[in-house]
């Protein structure tokens, strides 16, 4: 069973002019936004996935308002997942309703193709001190799923969230870049049990592609400015069978 889908992060409007003082808007990144829509729609891949920092600024209603245009572009469908600019870095419940209302469920999971497409919210992994418990339901929520896609014996568990595990160490200290360890652990330990092919993730504005034993660990480039070494762009997948392979296009 072949199909190819795309990975994008961090559209962030408002990013750009965040850290460029003296401009100010989101022509930036809706400059590129416009760009991802018009090479994905070339693609013609069966979905989107985006894994969170939709915009800078989540108070600004007509940001999201003008996100969920720019997507309804898109010939395909699509999926978010919320990310630390969407919710803050220590969400409360009203960041979660207001994300609801915007852009849908914060974690949710569906099959394509004999494959398992998990979306979590890994903001309330990352901190849980304003949202008691949600962390626990989000871990449980995972292993429900991979246990559910495992008895139906699908060919890929793939999980979308914001939050990178970690860059290189598995042991790496906590920071604002990756989930805290003590999170991470429960989630490496699933990983391994039910041998997950792959963890797709943004946050960094860079690219980091990683391992844990045999799950891959795929930080991808934003839509808006990039922080690595190569420009902002999209990730196309194609699955194949047993492999996927995939690829980083600069917009
Ligand atoms: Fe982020």
């Amino acid at each position: 069973m072949s199909f190819k889908f795309v990975q994008m992060s961090d559209p962030q409007l408002g990013f750009y002019a965040s850290r460029h003082p003296g401009t100010e808007g989101i022509a930036y990144e809706v400059a590129n936004l416009s760009k991802a829509i018009s090479i994905t729609n070339e693609i013609a891949p069966d979905f989107v996935i985006t894994t969170g920092d939709l915009m800078q600024d989540r108070l600004e209603s007509s940001h999201a308002d003008i996100v969920k245009d720019m997507y309804s572009q898109l010939n395909c469908d699509y999926y978010f997942a919320p990310g630390n600019a969407d919710l803050t870095n220590s969400p409360e419940f009203e960041d979660i309703e207001r994300y609801n209302k915007r852009f849908g469920k914060d974690y949710y999971s569906f099959n394509h193709k004999e494959s398992q497409f998990i979306i979590l919210n890994s903001c309330v992994l990352f901190d849980w001190s304003n949202v008691p418990n949600e962390d626990a339901k989000q871990i449980t929520f995972l292993e429900q799923q991979l246990e559910i896609g495992k008895q139906s014996k699908v060919v890929h568990q793939l999980i979308f969230m914001h939050h990178p595990l970690f860059g290189n160490d598995p042991k790496e200290e906590d920071s604002h870049m990756v989930l805290p360890k003590s999170q991470r652990s429960k989630f490496l330990k699933l990983l391994d049990d039910y041998k997950v092919s792959g963890v797709f993730t943004g946050h960094w504005h860079a690219n980091n592609i990683t391992n844990y034993n045999s799950t891959n660990l795929i930080t991808s480039g934003p839509i808006t400015f990039s922080l690595g070494e190569e420009g902002s762009g999209i990730r196309l997948i194609e699955v194949d069978g047993n492999n996927f392979n995939h690829k980083y296009i600069e917009l």
